[in-house]
Order: C-alpha cells, then structure tokens, then sequence
C-alpha cells in the first residue's frame, strides 16, 4: 500500500499542510526541530491509533490552538481509504474510516499497515523486555483485530488479579480465604485469554525468525547469523499452552501473594535475540544491536505482505546517519521494496528519490523523482 496525500491542521508545528507523497522513496530534509518527526508521528497515528511518542494525545495540538486534524488518503491494493483524526482539547479524539466514525480504536487495525524505525528503536534489542513486548504487541495487532481485544482484555484481568493479590497482602485477616476464590476466577480468565496471547506471539516469532535472519545476513555480509526465541511457554498448540500455564500460575501463587502482582504470564515475556549464538543484548555492540534492530523491523514488512498482500509503508526517522556506509546503501537498496519516508538532515542526490524540504512546520520545496 502507498499514501498518496497526507493533510495537517495544527497538528503541532504544522498550521496546514497538503502533501502528496510519490512511490519508491520519500526524502523528508530539514533542519533540526522543523518538523520532520512530526509529520512521520502523524503519519503512524493514522496506522497504530496512538502516538509513538506522547501519553498525552492533547500535545499533538498546536500550540494555542483548539482543535487538530490529520487526513491520510491511501491506496491499497483494490481500493483507496481516507483515515481521519481529529483531537480536540474538550472531547475525545475521534477516529473515521472512509468518514464513518469507528467506536474502537481495535477497528482501525488492519487499515493502514506500516512499520516506523528510529535511533530510538535501538532499545528494541537493547532495553527492557517491554519494548520487545510492545514489538511483538504492535506488529500482531495490526494484523489480527482478535489479538488487540486480547490484549486490552488480558491487562484488565491482570490489573483485577493484582489489586486482589495486594489486598490479601494488606488484610491479615481471616477474609482472605474469600478473596483467594475470586482470584480464581480470575485465573481462568487469565489463562484463557493469556494463552491465546502466547499462541499468537510463538506464530509470530516462529514466522520473523526466517525473514529476520534472511535481512539481518544480507546487512552483515553473511557475517552473522539471528536466532529469536520467545522465553515464555514455547508451543504451538493451545491446549498445551494452557496447560502449562495453569500450572506455573498455580506453583507462583505463593510467590505472588509475597510480591503482590502477578509474576508469570505473557506480560512477563521476552523475545531473546542471539547473534551467532551470542545474546546480542548482553553482548553486542551498538552497531550489532542497531543492525538486529533493523533487520526485525525490515522482517516485520515481509510478514504483513505474507499476511496480508500488502506491503506496509517503511518510515525512516534519522536512521540513516546512525548506519556505516555500507550498511546505508544496502538499506536504501531494500527500501526499493515499498514507499518508504526517510527523514535526515543531510543526504547526497540521487534522481530516484523524490525529495521534501521542510522548514518550520511547511514545505519550502519538492524535487520529484525522475521517473515521475
Ligand atoms: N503541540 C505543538 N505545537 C507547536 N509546536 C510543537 C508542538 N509540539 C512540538 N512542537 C515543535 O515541533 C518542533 C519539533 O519538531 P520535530 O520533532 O518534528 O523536529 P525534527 O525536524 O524531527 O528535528 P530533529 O532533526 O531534531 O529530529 C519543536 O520545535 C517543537 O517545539
Ligand atoms: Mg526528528
């Protein structure tokens, strides 16, 4: 799929702007601070139903300014979609397909596939197992509308289990014996749609691992080879999934009663990345993580076309300046694949590119690509 128009209105330092973007690859250049993030955070607003960077949807509103709008026309593979955002310091934002408004954000999953890299997603293999959580979370809820309800569902029960666990922590008295049979109502829940959750992320890994491993040899030379590994329960069937997991959270339950939240369950998992059988968060360097990084996130566009058909469009948030020569040239050469959106400060000409220079939240001047 490909966008062909994006329209803003005071969406943060953009008064309004109407940009068609062409095929092939998008340069967005301009200085720092001009707008270049933001116009790609408006953008994947459009493909996730939330931002990559704030908590706080309102800040997305221009500065002194009421409302915001983003209009983001696509052309998929059969048919054309119009998704439109409007934020509003008084309501809640509002989503529309087409200009149907949609009640939950899950129904926007599915319509707009692309996949968004910056420095920042370094953490990806680097940090905390929340981010590759949140990988795993993002990539299958775009593709399955069940996973997202999943999701959502498997944090409320999780949060029910929790504050009853804190609540037998604080009583010391004889009610607790009541509370423990409501937690097990809640662990039959936990374990339904946990399991599902984990089925989903096994499938998952078990389909990036090939494609994965494919780019990350093609970025190394064939130098290193990737291994991912969920650390949860590793199955692939249900039933067992489940049974496994009844079991692990009836061995923790006294555990958890000490700690006072829940310690077993997909919200604890992670994805291990090994790099020719070295763990690469442990031990690789920065240029290795940020190449494994990369090489995830390219695989996670070749899933979406097996899954789906169609290609998500690639946006390159300053990534470019962070990748040795080399490593640029074989990412520019990928990236021929779909559209893609690189934003940079500097970059060398080359008359396949269309290039958009930004300044102050507007568009100074375009250069097409030859082939236009
Ligand atoms: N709600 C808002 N209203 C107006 N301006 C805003 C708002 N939120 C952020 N900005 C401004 O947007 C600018 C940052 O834009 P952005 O992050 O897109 O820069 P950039 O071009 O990506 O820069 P860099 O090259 O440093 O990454 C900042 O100057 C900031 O003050
Ligand atoms: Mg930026």
């Amino acid at each position: 799929m490909k966008i062909l128009n994006i329209k803003l209105n005071n969406y943060r330092n953009y008064k309004n702007l109407d940009l068609n973007f062409n095929d092939g690859i998008n340069i967005l250049q301009g200085r720092n601070a001009q707008g270049k993030t933001n116009l790609l955070e408006a953008i994947y607003f459009c493909s996730i139903g939330k931002s990559l960077r704030v908590s706080r949807e309102k800040e997305v509103i221009k500065f002194n300014e009421i409302t915001a709008k983003i209009n983001l026309k696509l052309q998929k593979k059969y048919k054309k979609t119009l998704i439109s955002l409007f934020f509003s310091k008084n309501t809640k934002k509002t989503v529309k397909i087409d200009n149907i408004p949609i009640k939950k954000i899950g129904e926007l999953m599915g319509e707009f596939y692309a996949v968004y890299f910056s420095p920042d997603e370094l953490k990806l293999v680097k940090e905390s197992p929340e981010d590759r959580r949140r990988f795993m979370d993002i990539h299958i809820s775009q593709t399955s509308k069940s996973y997202f309800y999943y999701l959502s569902r498997y944090e409320k029960i999780l949060l029910n289990r929790n504050k009853l666990l804190k609540t037998i922590q604080l009583n010391k008295n004889n009610q607790n014996k009541e509370i423990e049979k409501t937690i097990e109502i809640w662990d039959k829940q936990l374990i339904e749609v946990g399991s599902r959750i984990i089925l989903f992320r096994n499938v998952f890994i078990k389909k990036l691992q090939p494609y994965a491993n494919k780019i990350h040899s093609y970025l190394t030379n064939n130098e290193e080879d990737l291994k991912l590994e969920y650390t949860g329960i590793k199955n692939e069937n249900l039933e067992n999934i489940k049974e496994k997991f009844i079991k692990s959270i009836k061995e923790s339950f006294n555990k958890d009663l000490n700690l006072g939240y829940t310690s077993f369950g997909p919200h604890r998992d992670d994805i291990k990345v090994l790099s020719n059988d070295i763990d690469i968060r442990l031990y690789g360097s920065q240029g290795q993580q940020r190449t494994v990084a990369l090489s995830l996130k390219l695989a996670e566009l070749e899933i979406v076309f097996e899954e789906t058909g169609e290609m998500p469009v690639l946006l390159l948030d300053d990534v470019l300046s962070e990748l040795d020569v080399n490593r640029r040239k074989k990412l520019l050469n990928y990236c021929k694949k779909t559209q893609t959106i690189i934003t940079g400060t500097d970059f060398e000409y080359n008359e396949d590119y269309s290039y958009f220079k930004i300044e102050n939240g507007q568009i100074l001047s375009i250069k097409e690509n030859k082939k236009i």
